[in-house]
């Protein structure tokens, strides 16, 4: 199972899902419009592998135990670490899109790293020879423990109901 933080308009997780209709892909977004609109892509896209879920990624911790989590262009990894590494299972991966500043995030967010029981982390350059610069990402193992932000250790589900009821 992939979470995509922060989907928006739908990078990377309506892509990965069009690409990878093997996975099951859950498009976290907060902004009302925005999963409105993701909605009506996933069904005129005619995508079963996608759930959309309107809410903000800190506010479902512990209610998954994903194997990936994916994010573009969402928060600084310092931050971005402390939502996503809650939603991984262990041994699960964090794969941040970034620009050039990657290494220079990575290193700033070593401490939250640790402290999230992350085991190994890295930049890696993927897509060479199929998009022109090939794109940064920031890849975060999760430790073979739940990560210390983890409140529940639901496998592969939600525990309860999404955010309602707020309108942006
Ligand atoms: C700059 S947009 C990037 C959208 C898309 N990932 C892309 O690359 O085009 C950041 C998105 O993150 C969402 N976002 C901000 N804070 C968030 C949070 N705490 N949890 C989940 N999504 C969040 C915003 O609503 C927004 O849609």
């Amino acid at each position: 199972m992939v979470i995509d933080i922060g989907s928006g308009a739908g990078l990377p997780g309506v892509v990965l899902a069009i690409m990878r209709t093997d996975l099951s892909v859950t498009l976290l977004e907060p902004l009302l419009r925005r999963t409105v609109f993701l909605q009506e892509c996933v069904d005129l896209l005619g995508l079963p592998n996608v759930v959309v879920r309107r809410a903000r990624a800190e506010e479902v911790a512990g209610e998954y135990a994903a194997d990936i989590v994916t994010a573009r262009a969402v928060a600084p990894l310092t931050r971005l670490a402390g939502w996503a590494l809650p939603l991984l299972r262990p041994d699960g991966e964090l794969l941040a899109l970034k620009g050039e500043r990657a290494a220079a995030e990575l290193e700033e967010a070593r401490l939250v790293l640790e402290k999230f029981g992350v085991r190994a982390a890295e930049v890696v350059h993927v897509g060479r020879g199929k998009v022109d610069p090939p794109t940064t990402v920031v890849r975060a193992v999760a430790g073979t423990a739940p990560s210390k932000g983890r409140s529940g250790s639901r496998r592969g589900g939600r525990r309860r109901g999404g955010a309602h009821g707020r309108k942006r």
